[in-house]
């Protein structure tokens, strides 16, 4: 790997949430101070709603200064309990005073999956300010017992994308229709972070940090110009020599 890695285990979760605070508070604080903003990209599923409750809780966090993106989401109603910006609401915003305007949603209802792509597409684009490549401070990751990341799974011709900044995907499991940041995105972020908890993921952490020719999906996340940081606890880590 070309790029930065940095492994960190902690024996409770609450220690690996807690660190990821100030690590987001750090990165957040020096975006802010270099570009006047802060740009962070947040996945969903279940590991990272305590971590978001932390979030919320801390004070001093400039949430003014901050952009809420979603790295991918459910094709589901934002009511629905499996959407992720219902999680995103739950656990973070309505508990920290973001600015509205300042959170930017994958919009599912009234569209298509592939018109929603398209939308948040423009939506990344207007926001970053031109055709190329936008470059988050912050993207938060997660990984599925697969080795899926983002809604990027194994053997999906998405992860092949070089152009599209946003696709339409489709899972394995329900909720099936998925809407996904692409690796191109994600590999030009400042800051990629993998936060996975418990022992169900020790097996495809091993895979992703020991074996060099993975090709899962989490394994082709290597941002070429920003640094990789995997935060995890010690079940997560246990099998990892
Ligand atoms: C999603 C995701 C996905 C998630 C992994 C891990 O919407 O499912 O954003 O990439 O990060 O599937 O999910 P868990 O935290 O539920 O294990």
């Amino acid at each position: 790997m070309g790029q930065k890695r940095d492994l960190h285990i902690f024996a409770e979760r609450a220690a690996a949430h807690d660190f990821l605070v100030n690590r987001w508070d750090n990165i957040a604080k020096r975006a802010i101070a270099n570009r006047g903003r802060f740009t962070v990209a947040l996945s969903g599923g279940k590991t990272p709603g305590d971590f978001f409750r932390r979030l919320a809780a801390k004070n001093g966090l400039p949430w003014e200064k901050t952009h809420l993106f979603q790295v991918d989401e459910r094709f589901v109603s934002p009511a629905d309990r499996e959407s992720n910006l219902f999680l995103i609401g739950e656990t973070l915003t309505k508990g920290a005073s973001i600015p509205p305007e300042n959170i930017h949603p994958i919009t599912t209802e009234g569209i298509t999956p592939e018109e929603s792509a398209t939308a948040y597409e423009e939506e990344l684009r207007r926001f970053f300010h031109d055709s190329a490549l936008p470059r988050f401070d912050l993207i938060m990751l997660g990984i599925g017992n697969d080795g899926h990341s983002a809604s990027l799974f194994p053997g999906s011709p998405c992860l092949h994308e070089t152009k599209g900044l946003v696709v339409p995907t489709v899972a394995k499991a329900p909720p099936r229709e998925r809407i996904s940041l692409t690796l191109p995105v994600i590999n030009n972020a400042r800051v990629a972070v993998f936060l996975a908890t418990g022992e169900q993921k020790a097996p495809v952490m091993r895979e992703i940090l020991e074996d060099n020719n993975s090709s899962l999906p989490a394994a082709q996340v290597r941002p070429a110009k920003g640094s990789l940081l995997f935060v995890l606890d010690n079940r997560a880590a246990s099998l990892l020599s």
